[in-house]
């Protein structure tokens, strides 16, 4: 007889963005002539930068002929990709990561997703909410967690309530926790953490022999020159923190994946009986069972992103984005709702009208508006009384959307 991994039958019933893109599509459906604004998911509309797009032909014309083809490469990604990541993403700020130290794959979402395989199953997990549901589910699938109540809490797993009156930074936890996923700017509440915010989380995580998974998908968004990109900015991090980095939002790669991921070889975990053993060895070990690496051509259209072309195009699509935030947050303030996020990441975070709750402003948006959003309450409990507008969308639209909600 073959059994199930009953841990998948705890999952709430859908993931987040399919079920909203099911919803979509029955509405759509339903009102064939209804002209629907996507500011949904966070999906990039603007195609990928000119010097990205010369690299991948470039690479390709180099796949067609014997002399430069390339088969396997290696698993963490090409070294010259690698370098250029520690070079440009790091050494530029002031921190030093060996390329080694970089594991180059196809999503953070992915890499968020399988980093928990390696660690034990009775850590204590710890996530914020509002969260990336990714980061919740993976770690139900895996049986680290009870049954979720009926305000959607796993049993087993610390929830860090990010509410308006922390400016969405959690504290730290009553209980001891081991592994804390922390995401900034932050997805979806586009809150940012200032470098004395994550230095309480690298000093607890030091103190407390805990691992920090840091999610920078977005640092690429943020605007206040204060504001740390990496989390290898706070001293000690690289004893406590891995880093996750996506290209999807910053040069447009949402279709053409790539990612990566920083364990720096200071990094300890350790075994029952206390012994530290190194986890970067460990990641590479996984890494290079699951996974054949990012094809060439993407690596090399990838390395294009830091090229001084590349810099320059990616930061007028970032530039783009970050106008349609501005303009969200502008309209729904004179709009009178309640706003936060925008301004350092390209998520906008509004808070619902008095007593109508996430899904139902959420439906309300779509049959009234047909403008799709994210309800906040498919984030977490805390999320409830929210709604999430993506940025990455067409300025016309984001405008129009605008429009038709102070129209409501
Ligand atoms: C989101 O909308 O939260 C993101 O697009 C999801 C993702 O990056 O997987």
């Amino acid at each position: 007889m073959i059994t199930v991994n009953e841990n998948f039958l705890k999952l709430k019933a859908g993931y987040l963005f399919p079920e909203i893109g099911r919803r979509v599509a029955a509405f759509a459906k339903a009102n064939p002539s209804a002209s629907i604004i996507r500011l949904g998911i966070g999906d990039v509309t603007e195609p990928l930068p000119e010097a990205v797009v010369k690299a991948m032909h470039e690479a390709v014309d180099q796949m067609g002929k014997r002399e430069t083809f390339h088969g396997y490469g290696p698993e963490q990604g090409y070294d010259f990709l690698r370098k250029t990541i520690a070079d440009n993403d790091y050494a530029s700020r002031g921190v030093s990561i060996d390329p080694d130290e970089i594991f180059v794959s196809d999503g953070a979402k992915c890499d968020t997703g399988n980093i928990q395989e390696i660690f034990g199953l009775d850590n204590i997990i710890a996530v914020t909410d509002p969260v990336y549901p990714v980061y919740v589910d993976t770690n139900v699938m895996a049986g680290r967690t009870g049954d979720c109540d009926a305000s959607g809490r796993y049993a087993g797993i610390v929830y860090l309530p990010c509410t308006a009156e922390n400016n969405f930074v959690p504290a730290l936890p009553k209980q001891k926790v081991d592994i804390i996923y922390l995401c900034y700017p932050n997805n979806p509440t586009g809150a940012v953490a200032t470098k004395e915010q994550l230095k309480v989380w690298v000093d607890y995580a030091r103190q407390n022999k805990a691992l920090i998974l840091f999610d920078a998908a977005y640092e690429a968004f943020i605007r206040d020159a204060s504001i740390p990109h990496t989390i290898y900015e706070i001293e000690g991090a690289k004893e406590v923190a891995i880093e996750f980095r996506s290209y999807s939002k910053t040069a447009g790669f949402t279709g053409v994946r790539c990612a990566f991921t920083v364990v720096p070889k200071q990094l300890k975990a350790y075994t029952k009986d206390g012994k530290a053993v190194e986890v970067a060895p460990i990641w590479n070990r996984r890494h290079c069972t699951k996974f054949n690496g990012v094809s060439y051509v993407t690596q090399f259209g990838t390395a294009a992103v830091y090229s001084p072309q590349g810099k320059q195009q990616v930061r007028k699509i970032i530039d783009l984005y970050m106008s349609n935030a501005a303009m969200m947050v502008d309209s729904l303030t004179k709009m009178g709702y309640t706003v936060f996020g925008g301004r350092n990441a390209p998520y906008v975070w509004v808070r619902t009208p008095q007593g109508v709750g996430s899904w139902e402003f959420f439906d309300m948006l779509l049959n009234k508006a047909n403008v799709v959003g994210t309800p906040g309450a498919g984030f977490g409990s805390a999320g409830e009384g929210y709604l999430r507008l993506s940025a990455f969308n067409q300025p016309e639209k984001v405008k129009e959307a605008m429009e038709r909600i102070a129209n409501l």
